[in-house]
């Protein structure tokens, strides 16, 4: 199973919605492949916002290991499901589709938690105190994405 985490910046969001993934995946000895991208390209090479990294340590994850990517058409042949973290980000994935296999792929991260309390995950970048809540959405999700998959993949 590969699965790439899609937000605007590749910053705040989908490093945290990788680092959670990756540590569920190592508890669970699940040799899954995951990564994460932005649909822009403003900090591509960067480390993830300060915020996030601060969040992520809180909960004993490190994800200092991560630089901003951009999400390119090529991430469609290499993933099996992108997750998009809002509908924005949803739709700009969308629009690089090349056809239906590459638009399957493509799901909104919180439709996978049926106890979902908000249909996207909000963008914390301009809202200081948004970061714990973003990160427990996530954590929720990513429990929820693995269920599904769990049997499925190999
Ligand atoms: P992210 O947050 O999409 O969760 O990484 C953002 C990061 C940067 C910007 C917007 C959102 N920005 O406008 O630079």
């Amino acid at each position: 199973m590969q699965i790439l985490m899609v937000c605007l910046g590749n910053i705040c969001r989908s490093p945290l919605a990788e680092g959670i993934m990756k540590a569920k995946l190592r508890s669970r000895n699940l040799d899954w492949k995951v990564e994460s991208r932005g649909t822009g390209n403003w900090h591509v090479g960067q480390l993830p916002d300060p915020r996030s990294i601060a969040t992520a340590k809180r909960h004993q994850i490190d994800i200092t290991d991560q630089r901003a990517q951009q999400f390119s058409e090529k991430d469609f042949e290499d993933y099996d499901l992108i997750l998009a973290m809002d509908q924005s980000n949803y739709s700009n994935i969308i629009a690089m589709a090349k056809g239906i296999a590459d638009e399957e792929k493509v799901k909104l991260i919180m439709d996978f938690d049926p106890d979902k309390t908000a249909l996207e995950v909000p963008d914390p970048y301009w809202n200081d105190d948004g970061f714990e809540q973003v990160f427990s959405m996530l954590d929720q999700a990513c429990d929820k994405v693995i269920e599904a998959f769990d049997k499925a993949a190999c």
